[in-house]
């Protein structure tokens, strides 16, 4: 196997079955199939080892004797139905986000995740780069969030929730908490995180005595789910993928329309 190369070839040195994923011509799990059952020749010869590395602007990489090429970008933006899992199959045979998407979907990667109970605004995406873009908590992209809480919230929950609240995993950093109404026993909100982390807007509401009854995320950075029928897909318009590769702190904005809000 070539030796594994120095920092400075990283750019274009990948492993074979890494070139498949890139390409988006396949998940890691099939191109290690695809490769150990010898359809795959790098410069002609076949290489049954997916740690192989490749150069990926000089070696010739092919699948069945046709030439692995970068599959063109697809990004989609779902209305993810609650009792949907965000993951490609479930061991206990739950439904997957993939069985709305049809053929579209199927080499596409949800771009973060939604708990199986969050219903809401799903990216998928062949488009790596972008998905590190929207998901690393570096880049601050805001992901707005209509909650019911289990309980009617005080002025000083709220504040709580906004100045940021301590977590198993740290604390988290400030929030934009709006209150949208108040019910007999539930209170109404529309929260702005810059973060992603594991189970956050739950583990934020149990934080200041309370629990997410319903939760519906509405907008990634300016990407809004609009009038989209919950469980349906669109293409991502070019100004959407644009502005969400560049997004930055400065676009944190609230959904405004009536259909967006969670009840
Ligand atoms: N926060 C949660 O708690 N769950 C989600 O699905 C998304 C954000």
């Amino acid at each position: 196997m070539p030796k594994k190369p120095a920092p400075d070839e990283k750019r274009t040195l990948k492993t074979l079955e890494r070139a498949f994923s890139k390409a988006g011509a396949g998940s890691r799990t099939e191109a290690r199939k695809w490769i150990a059952s010898g359809k795959v020749r790098v410069n002609g010869k076949v290489i049954q080892n997916a740690d192989h590395w490749v150069d990926l602007e000089r070696d010739k990489i092919t699948l069945d004797g046709k030439p692995l090429k970068a599959a063109s970008k697809s990004y989609i933006l779902l209305y993810k139905p609650k009792g949907y899992l965000t993951t490609y199959r479930d061991p206990e045979g739950r439904p997957t986000v993939y069985a709305l998407l049809g053929d579209v979907g199927k080499w596409l990667h949800p771009v973060g995740r939604l708990d199986l109970d969050t219903s809401g605004l799903l990216i998928l995406t062949n488009d790596n780069d972008f998905a590190e873009r929207v998901t690393n908590p570096e880049h601050k992209v805001a992901k707005t969030y209509q909650i019911k809480a289990s309980t009617v919230l005080t002025d000083e929950q709220i504040e709580r929730l906004a100045q940021g609240v301590e977590l198993s995993d740290g604390m988290t950093r400030p929030a934009v908490v709006k209150r949208l109404r108040d019910g007999p026993k539930h209170t109404f909100l529309e929260m702005t995180i810059t973060e992603g982390r594991n189970r956050q807007v739950r583990r934020m509401l149990e934080a200041v005595e309370s629990k997410v009854s319903k939760l519906v995320r509405t907008a990634i950075g300016p990407v809004r789910i609009g009038e989209l029928p919950i469980g349906k897909w669109r293409n991502l318009s070019e100004d959407e993928v644009q502005v969400l590769h560049g997004e930055s702190t400065k676009r944190v904005r609230r959904p405004r329309k009536e259909s967006e809000k969670g009840d």
